[in-house]
């Protein structure tokens, strides 16, 4: 049965922490939702606190915390309900199991390319200057790697670009699977 008047999808925001990806999940959510779709976010908030609050940011949790959170992107585009996630997700290899498992189809994948100097600039919540102080360790972008998309769907930095504009470019490529029905 269908309720829902779009094709669902998971739109993938994958970037170094503080390069604006919850805030750019949220308004692409609110906007979708306003325009008459299911739409809900995940991000660490809802995911880091509940189901992944066993996992830390090894690799290999990491690895974890990404195949748990596109098991639950493809419980919710069964559901008919557009996903979108706010992740870091440093590695390829965790970037492309998210792929396989929600399906390539239904895998839109968005680059957030603010530089992690800029990040740091920001760093919003003094994680940074932690991560330098060596008070946490395998910080994504100055004692863990990154490890930038090969072929994303879309590229923004949200440093040269508005959020608001930056949800418009995201919607732009999300509007074919939004047709209604
Ligand atoms: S991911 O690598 O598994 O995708 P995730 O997006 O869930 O990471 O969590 C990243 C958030 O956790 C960061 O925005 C930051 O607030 C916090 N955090 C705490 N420790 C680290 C760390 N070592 N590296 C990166 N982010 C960390």
């Amino acid at each position: 049965m269908q309720l829902t008047r779009h094709e669902a999808a998971t739109i993938w925001l994958t970037g170094h922490s503080g390069s604006g990806k919850s805030t750019i999940a949220y308004e692409l959510e609110r906007q979708m939702v306003l325009s008459g779709h299911v739409a809900f976010t995940l991000d660490g908030d809802n995911i880091r606190f509940g189901l992944s609050r066993d996992l830390g940011f090894a690799p290999s949790e990491r690895t974890e915390n990404i195949r748990r959170v596109s098991e639950v992107c493809k419980l919710f585009n069964t559901a008919g309900v557009l996903v979108v996630t706010a992740f870091i997700s440093p590695y390829l290899a965790d970037r492309a199991m998210a792929r396989d498992i929600i399906g390539h189809d239904r895998f839109i994948e968005v680059y957030l390319a603010t530089s992690v100097q800029e990040c740091e600039r920001r760093d919003p919540k003094g994680l940074y200057k932690k991560a330098r102080a060596g008070e946490i360790a395998d910080f994504t972008g100055i004692s863990a790697p990154y490890q930038p998309p090969e072929n994303p769907s879309l590229v923004v930095d949200t440093s040269k670009m508005s959020v608001v504009d930056s949800v418009a470019e995201i919607l732009g490529v999300v509007a074919p699977r939004l047709r209604h029905k």
